[in-house]
């Protein structure tokens, strides 16, 4: 049968899969390529050689609505050249719903997060209505991390805890988008990562909207909460090393402060959105905690792990933010010193409640501070990293160099990039002296002899002492 587009490279039986924003969304998307590839697709590098284009798209701010129109319209001029079909999923897909179709009729399937496991019946259902399907989902029922998933390159996973968010802080449209907060249940996850790791996986980033809120929600029976799950994923044999993103200041507990400290596997790594230095912005944004709290928490967390690395989110252009409440939050990355900030300019979203407030700030104005925040937060950066050059750190060797031939990266336990020359595998654990710093990454020298590591460092958990003491002989 002669297929039409296949003369100019296009494949039937492929995908091709494009994906805008967060974390979540990358970690969703290795579950649609797992779909995807049960229907028996594989996937192709780009899209001019794919039968079926899959934007997994986000709509945290107008930015990404914008970009993720161009590339529509190019899948829509590769449709001409033979049967494509256009697939928008995720939150994008959720919040525009039909729109979407009106806007670009060009797209056949339709696929909000919370409808992923939908996607082979609406494909199939494409394919043999002709028209177009969608999905769209409120509620968590399927988390991403039950459906199959496709292989992961390098020793790191991301592990979904939960999905959703109930914070509905006042610019932010993913509670409308992903729904309220469900968490998966804690033994699922730990049989996720024990496979994982069997697997050969060494590090493990915990994923969800407000990581701290694991558990809380009304109708959660396990009785386990965040710094319980960390603890108990520490008893996984073999797992080296345990981070989790994203984490809300007013849920982050002492308790959470102590599991960080201990000597474990949780990395000394803490990625905490503060928004605004200002309390009366703050207020408006519905964070539910002030400056002073903020820094109280991050006072506690640096008294009990002195070289946490800790990261932000910072939001400037907030309606009504005047030019002293923006200075509010420059003084606060100067106290606080970040590791590294996020920083974005307001974007208002339709349906959240900031977008109907009045005293829009002028976008040349929001600029300005954006880029004098965006100087400061990378001179702290730089400074920071500088700190530490003359160190030797444990580092575990992600990939080959891309820029750099006989050059690895590997990543701290503070998640800071470092180059170096070595044969190390990756999944190695190696100690590194650090070389040179920037405020993003540095160079270093691999320690001759120090060789990979055994598992980075004892496990402090009542059962985790029990397997130590088996594994010694002592049980
Ligand atoms: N405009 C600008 N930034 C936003 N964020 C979320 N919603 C908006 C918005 N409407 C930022 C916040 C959040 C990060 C993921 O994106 O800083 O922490
Ligand atoms: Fe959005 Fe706030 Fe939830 Fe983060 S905590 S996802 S900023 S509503």
């Amino acid at each position: 049968m002669s297929y039409p587009g296949k003369e100019r490279g296009m494949d039937p039986n492929t995908y091709y899969l494009r994906t805008f924003g967060c974390q979540m969304n990358d970690h969703d998307s290795e579950h649609i390529a797992g779909l995807l590839e049960g229907m028996g697709l594989r996937r192709r590098a780009r899209p001019d050689e794919a039968e079926v284009l899959v934007f997994n798209t986000c709509s945290i701010r107008e930015k990404a609505d914008r970009r993720l129109a161009a590339h529509l319209r190019e899948a829509g001029h590769l449709k001409e050249d033979g049967p494509r079909l256009i697939v928008v999923a995720g939150c994008l897909a959720q919040s525009r719903k039909e729109g979407l179709v009106e806007d670009f009729p060009f797209v056949d399937v339709l696929v909000g997060p919370q409808s992923l496991h939908e996607l082979p019946r609406l494909i199939s259902e494409r394919r043999a209505t002709g028209r177009w399907t969608g999905a769209f989902h409120d509620e968590t029922t399927h988390f991403s991390a039950e459906l199959p998933r496709a292989d992961i390159a390098g020793p790191t996973a991301w592990v979904q805890i939960m999905a959703g968010c109930s914070n509905y802080c006042t610019y932010c449209i993913v509670p409308y988008v992903r729904g309220p907060e469900a968490s998966r249940p804690p033994l699922e996850i730990v049989r996720e990562i024990e496979g994982l790791v069997t697997a050969g996986l060494r590090e493990v980033t915990l994923l969800g909207q407000n990581v701290n809120a694991y558990g809380l929600e009304p109708g959660f029976s396990y009785g386990v909460t965040f710094p319980d799950l960390l603890e108990l994923i520490c008893e996984v044999e073999g797992i080296q090393r345990v981070r989790f993103l994203t984490s809300h200041p007013k849920d982050f507990s002492d308790r959470l402060i102590e599991v960080i400290a201990a000597p474990n596997q949780v990395c000394e790594q803490v990625h905490l959105p503060v928004q605004s230095g200002s309390d009366r912005v703050l207020a408006a944004m519905g964070r539910h905690y002030d400056r002073r709290t903020y820094l109280d928490l991050v006072a506690r967390l640096r008294a009990a792990v002195p070289e946490v690395s800790l990261t932000t989110d910072i939001i400037v252009g907030f309606p009504g933010e005047t030019e002293a409440e923006f200075e509010d939050t420059l003084s606060l990355v100067e106290e606080i010193r970040f590791d590294g900030a996020f920083t974005f300019i307001f974007s208002p979203r339709p349906g959240t409640a900031a977008a109907r407030l009045p005293d829009r700030v002028p976008r040349d104005v929001a600029e300005q501070r954006l880029q004098r925040l965006v100087d400061l937060v990378q001179r702290v950066a730089r400074e920071r990293n500088q700190a530490w050059v003359g160190r030797t750190v444990e580092v575990l060797v992600e990939r080959p160099s891309r820029q750099s031939p006989g050059e690895v990266m590997g990543r701290t336990r503070g998640y800071k990039p470092v180059n170096f020359v070595s044969k190390a595998p990756p999944g190695a654990l190696v100690q590194v002296e650090l070389l040179d710093a920037t405020s993003t990454s540095f160079k270093g020298r691999e320690i001759a002899g120090a060789g990979a590591l055994g598992p980075a460092v004892s496990c402090p958990t009542p059962a985790g002492r029990r397997l130590e003491a088996a594994a010694q002989g002592r049980g």
